[in-house]
């Protein structure tokens, strides 16, 4: 698929992550679908050739900005875009589909950049900071029989975040990995 798309300094630039994502989307025409962590709404696109209802959210405001550009650039009309902190601009409600491109990378203190890409990459000291926060919140907003799909990094224990969605009562695999030099980019999904 071909889309056009801004990027700015501020913003995660699309990579082979996005894309083993966007690439291995599993949505019906149906489903709600949540994308957290849009950055520039590049798999939020890939999805509304899929469902005609997609919520995206980001902690950063320029990808939010970035994001309803890159969408209008695309006449892509009915994509709702929320700012905020993972579940917090959707509290109560509840998807079928939730994926995240996390920020997977284990972060020392002088790793850190001083701008809001930062968002992008930080996974604190082991990697996990936002994974784990993700994970406990996810079931309340997933409805009966839904899945997540989530890209993160063998840097930062997928053995742990299957164990994690098989304990909250997901069946959870592997359906997707890349390697390059010194990690795999793994795609998990999980299915209630
Ligand atoms: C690796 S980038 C992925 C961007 C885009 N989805 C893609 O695949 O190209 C991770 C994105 O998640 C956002 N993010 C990080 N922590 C977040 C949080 N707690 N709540 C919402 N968004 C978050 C970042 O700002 C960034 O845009």
């Amino acid at each position: 698929m071909d889309f056009i798309i801004d990027i700015e300094e501020t913003v995660y630039k699309p990579a082979e992550d996005s894309y083993l994502l966007a690439d291995n989307l599993e949505i019906k025409s149906t489903d709600r679908v949540l994308e957290i962590g849009t950055g520039t709404g590049i798999v939020a696109m890939y999805a509304s050739k899929f469902s005609e209802y997609i919520t995206v959210t980001d902690i950063n405001l320029d990808a939010c900005q970035l994001a309803y550009k890159n969408f209008k650039k695309n006449n892509i009309e009915n994509i709702e875009i929320l700012f905020g902190n993972l579940f917090e601009p959707v509290k109560n409600r509840k998807f079928d589909v939730i994926l995240f491109n996390l920020p997977y990378l284990p972060t020392e203190e002088y790793d850190i950049i001083d701008d809001d890409l930062n968002y992008a990459f930080d996974g604190g000291i082991d990697g996990r900071k936002v994974i784990d926060d993700f994970l406990n919140q996810l079931k309340n907003h997933l409805n009966d029989k839904g899945k997540v799909q989530l890209i993160q990094s063998s840097l930062s224990d997928n053995q742990k975040t299957l164990d994690k969605l098989e304990k909250l009562g997901f069946v959870a695999k592997i359906a997707a990995k890349e390697h390059f030099f010194f990690e795999d980019i793994t795609l998990i999904n999980g299915y209630l």
